[in-house]
């Protein structure tokens, strides 16, 4: 099977297996991935955090953007680029910030200048994906919206720490993976945090 294909069967086979949890082990996961992430040292020093609103059967990140919140920690969510159509922006979101739909259907900030977050504002990005394995190797959708986004990080003077957010059930043994595939710093699960050696 080419790597093409095998990249998109894993598609299919995670993002089937995360749909069908139901809505309890869905607010479960939540729950403990809120619990994992306030474990996390690195959200002690942490003044601001980029999240994402759940879609897919993703894992949600709502308990996790409401205990930031009320530890005084900023948060930004992606809103698709206006121009690029292939890039991400970072938005300052709160639980005041108008929201509107974007061409997925996912819930975005309304795009507004002074809300627009620099990637290196950031202490943590926690980003979404369809498969990880333990190397910290990341699937996603298939956008490339990610790579593209973080692909000049390593040149950043103040670089985010990048964590995967997943269910279990989204892990692979080991990930075909394409030279722009960004390498995360870990990934998080209900049940673990995996750190991995990131090379800049
Ligand atoms: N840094 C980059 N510059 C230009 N094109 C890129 C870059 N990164 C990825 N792409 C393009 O994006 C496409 C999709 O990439 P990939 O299959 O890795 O998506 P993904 O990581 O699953 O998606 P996402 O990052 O949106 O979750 C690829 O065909 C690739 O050509
Ligand atoms: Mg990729």
């Amino acid at each position: 099977m080419s790597l093409i294909n095998d990249r998109m069967a894993l598609r299919r086979q995670f993002r089937q297996a995360r749909r069908a949890l139901s809505q309890n082990q869905q607010a479960q996961a939540a729950q403990q991935i809120c619990q994992q992430v306030q474990s996390m040292p690195e959200l002690a020093q942490a003044k601001r955090i980029a999240a994402y609103l759940a879609n897919d059967g993703e894992v949600s990140l709502a308990p996790t953007l409401a205990a930031c919140w009320q530890r005084d920690i900023a948060t930004s969510l992606p809103v698709l680029h206006p121009v690029t159509k292939t890039h991400l922006l970072m938005l300052d979101y709160h639980l005041h910030t108008s929201m509107t739909r974007n061409r997925f259907n996912i819930a975005e900030p309304q795009l507004a200048c002074q809300a627009i977050r620099l990637l290196s504002e950031h202490t943590l990005i926690f980003m979404p994906l369809v498969g990880f394995d333990e190397q910290g190797n990341r699937l996603g959708m298939g956008g490339g919206f990610y790579d593209r986004t973080l692909a000049n990080l390593k040149n950043y003077a103040q670089q985010p720490l990048l964590f995967g957010v997943a269910h279990d059930c989204q892990q692979a043994e080991s990930l075909p993976i394409q030279p722009w595939d960004v390498p995360l710093d870990g990934v998080i699960t209900p049940t673990q945090i995996i750190r991995t050696k990131r090379n800049h």
